[in-house]
């Protein structure tokens, strides 16, 4: 595994990343030179139409599958120069995640408790710490009163709860969550939500959310477009969460658009529209500003 230095940049980076999955002769390309920078406590999200590029991208930075070019790096473990060992080492000690399809979470035989508490029999948690903090999760996610419940005994959010405690009982730096809101109705997606900005606030944990739904970006600190394989736009909120969720005002939200390691950016496709831009455009510099006009 190369060593990097992560205390010099962000905790994650993804470089020029390339996914090709071949089916029969077909080619597809799911990810396209896509880019993502994480800093370490950081919540995000990365919203995008179906079939962008977003299941891609997480499983990838699971280490459930690779790129077909590109690099990526999380914390210390560059991921495409990992041996078997480090690869479970990072899947088990490294990140958490929350599948796509909420059944895909939970072990439907085993309780919540026993849920939480699988995890770290898989990576030897003695007892004591293993009850202490299975305790203390089913506790943040808000279900102290459910430790003996199946997930078929517990409502869509509360599976969602138990899933979360389920991805953070190894206390990973990292946690990834795939549509965590997907199949749940709007209240109990925006408790989810605050759930997982509570976990950030209380545990530091990183957190990368991918979703179809625009309104979460409201919910987050960064919020990232991702189209056709690639991150194009970025909204920042300058305020923090406690003053968002208190209703406070969505002035300082900022969009940007983003430029990959190549130089390119990608032109939102109404201002490509408005200005009939087809083959290419003329660019100006002027005091410190670019401007684009059509060139035919
Ligand atoms: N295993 C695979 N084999 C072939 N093509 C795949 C595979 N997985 C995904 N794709 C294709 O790659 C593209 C991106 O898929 P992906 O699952 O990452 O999208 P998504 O943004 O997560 O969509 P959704 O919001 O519907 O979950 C799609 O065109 C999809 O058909
Ligand atoms: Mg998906």
């Amino acid at each position: 595994m190369t060593q990097t230095n992560e205390s010099s940049g962000p905790y994650l980076v993804c470089s020029g990343l390339f996914k090709i999955y071949k089916v029969a002769d077909l080619e597809v390309v799911a990810l396209r030179g896509l880019e993502l920078s994480v800093d370490r406590g950081e919540v995000i999200a990365v919203v995008g139409a179906s079939g962008s590029g977003k299941s891609t991208m997480l499983n990838i930075l699971a280490g459930y599958d690779t790129p077909s070019a590109g690099t990526v790096r999380v914390g210390r473990f560059d991921l495409l120069n990992m041996t078997n060992k480090e690869v479970v080492e990072y899947r088990r000690q490294e990140v958490g995640f929350i599948w796509q399809e909420t059944s895909r979470n939970l072990f439907p035989y085993l309780t919540a408790y026993e849920n939480v508490e699988l995890p770290m029999l898989l990576t030897g948690v003695p007892s004591r710490t293993r009850r202490e903090r299975a305790n203390e999760l089913l506790e943040i996610v808000g279900l102290g009163h459910r430790h003996t419940h199946r997930p078929a005994q517990l409502s869509g959010g509360e599976q969602q709860r138990v899933a979360i405690a389920v991805a953070l009982a190894n206390r990973p730096p990292l946690l990834l969550a795939d549509e965590p809101t997907g199949e749940l109705d709007d209240e109990t997606a925006s408790e989810v939500l605050d759930l997982l900005n509570n976990v950030n606030q209380e545990l530091g944990t990183t957190i990368v959310i991918v979703t179809h739904d625009p309104a979460i970006s409201s919910s987050v600190g960064r919020a990232i477009a991702i189209r056709d394989g690639k991150t194009s736009t970025e909204t920042t909120r300058a305020v923090s969460f406690e003053r968002a969720i208190g209703g406070d005002t969505d002035s300082d939200i900022e969009e940007f658009l983003l430029v990959d390691s190549s130089g390119s950016i990608q032109i939102p496709r109404e201002v490509f529209d408005e200005l009939a831009i087809r083959r290419r455009v003329r660019l100006g510099v002027t005091d410190g500003r670019v401007t684009l006009e059509s060139g035919e």
